[in-house]
């Protein structure tokens, strides 16, 4: 049976997914495709630490053992920040390997270029995972394009901080243990600055942005907020008056096509859609001409789910391109 052979950058919360996902799906990923899949190699930061054991599978933290192999097909994204993945994916589409990624800090700013630099080389490039993660608003929004237009997107976009606030107002527990449970469940980023300042709410908007809009509004003229303000007395007042806390990231295009956006905490009553969005879950309302107001909603952060929308995107990248991957 033909093997299409692929690379994890990252094997932490979501690179351990990926790992899991295809080697427990592996009977159901070979009747869909009609191949095996190879994890050939892992990258990772520091080699000697103890981690699930990957048999058959080289461990490395030397970039070029990946990007020289020109036996893989499909490299996997999941580490850190902006670079070096930035430069690391560039290098990979210039391989000619198909990206799948969950790195919104690299995608939020170099997302449309690594789309162009995708489409010149004629590789694929799937983000679903950057934004609300097992929520499939990237695929959904995309196919809604060509025919629709989008006009406003807002929702919950941070999972650590709805699960915070959910933790707050449902067993009283104080801003900080929330935060440690958050952290211990993987869904915090391993600094959860960026998720607790809204900062990481920011990026998924701005990927909406870049995707519904075409363009995104100058970063400085967005005002962001974060949960950290918040205190557990504030979110027990607003129960008593029947309200809510809730971390809303909103952009939309105005008629002259300027798109403008906010991010922060609101308060919305019980008969506002995000009321009943609890624990990590994400949200998302997309308003468009035609459809009106469509809502998603599922699991914004962790393990699983993250890594169930890349593999997704994968399986997706496969089936689109039969032609150029198989490798016997
Ligand atoms: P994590 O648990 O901290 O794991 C990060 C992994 O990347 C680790 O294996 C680390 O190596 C490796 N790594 C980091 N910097 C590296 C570098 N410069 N070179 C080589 N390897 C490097 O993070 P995570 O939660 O899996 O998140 C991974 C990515 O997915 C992040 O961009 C995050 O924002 C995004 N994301 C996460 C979630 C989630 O729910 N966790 C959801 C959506 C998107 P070591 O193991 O050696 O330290
Ligand atoms: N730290 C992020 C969150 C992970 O809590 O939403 C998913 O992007």
């Amino acid at each position: 049976m033909p093997s299409i052979k692929v690379a994890l950058l990252g094997f932490g919360t979501v690179g351990e997914g990926i790992y899991r996902i295809l080697n427990e799906r592996k009977e159901e990923i070979k009747r869909e495709t009609g191949c095996v899949i190879e994890i050939v190699s892992i990258l990772v930061r520091d080699k000697a630490k103890k981690r699930l054991a990957t048999p058959g599978t080289k461990i490395t933290d030397d970039i070029q053992e990946i990007l020289s192999n020109q036996e893989i097909d499909f490299v996997f994204e999941a580490i850190v920040g902006e670079e070096p993945a930035y430069t690391y994916l560039s290098d990979a589409i210039e391989k000619g390997f198909h990206i799948v990624t969950a790195n919104k800090t690299m995608f939020a700013k170099h997302g449309p270029a690594l789309l162009k630099h995708a489409e010149f080389r004629g590789v694929q490039l799937g983000y679903e995972a950057t934004t609300a993660g097992g929520v499939p608003i990237i695929r959904t929004v995309a196919s809604l394009l060509p025919v629709d237009r989008v006009r406003r997107i807002r929702g919950v976009l941070n999972g650590t901080s709805n699960f915070i606030l959910t933790k707050m107002r449902e067993e009283g527990i104080p801003f900080k243990a929330a935060l440690h449970k958050a952290q211990m469940l993987g869904y915090a980023e391993a600094d959860p600055t960026d998720d607790i300042s809204g900062k990481d709410a920011f990026r998924k908007l701005m990927i909406l942005s870049a995707l519904a809009f075409g363009s995104q509004p100058n970063w400085q003229d967005v005002p962001v907020g974060g949960i950290d303000r918040v205190t557990i007395e504030d979110v027990a007042d607003a129960s008593k008056s029947k309200l809510r806390y809730r971390h809303v990231a909103d952009i939309s295009v105005d008629e002259k096509g300027a798109v403008h956006g906010s991010v922060g905490p609101v308060l919305i009553g019980i008969d506002h859609p995000l009321y009943g969005i609890d624990g990590v879950n994400n949200a998302i309302i997309v308003e468009t001409d035609y459809l009106g107001a469509l809502t998603l909603a599922g699991p914004g952060a962790g393990m699983y789910p993250t890594a169930s929308a890349m593999v997704g995107d994968f399986l997706q990248m496969i089936r689109k391109s039969e032609k150029v991957l198989v490798t016997i």
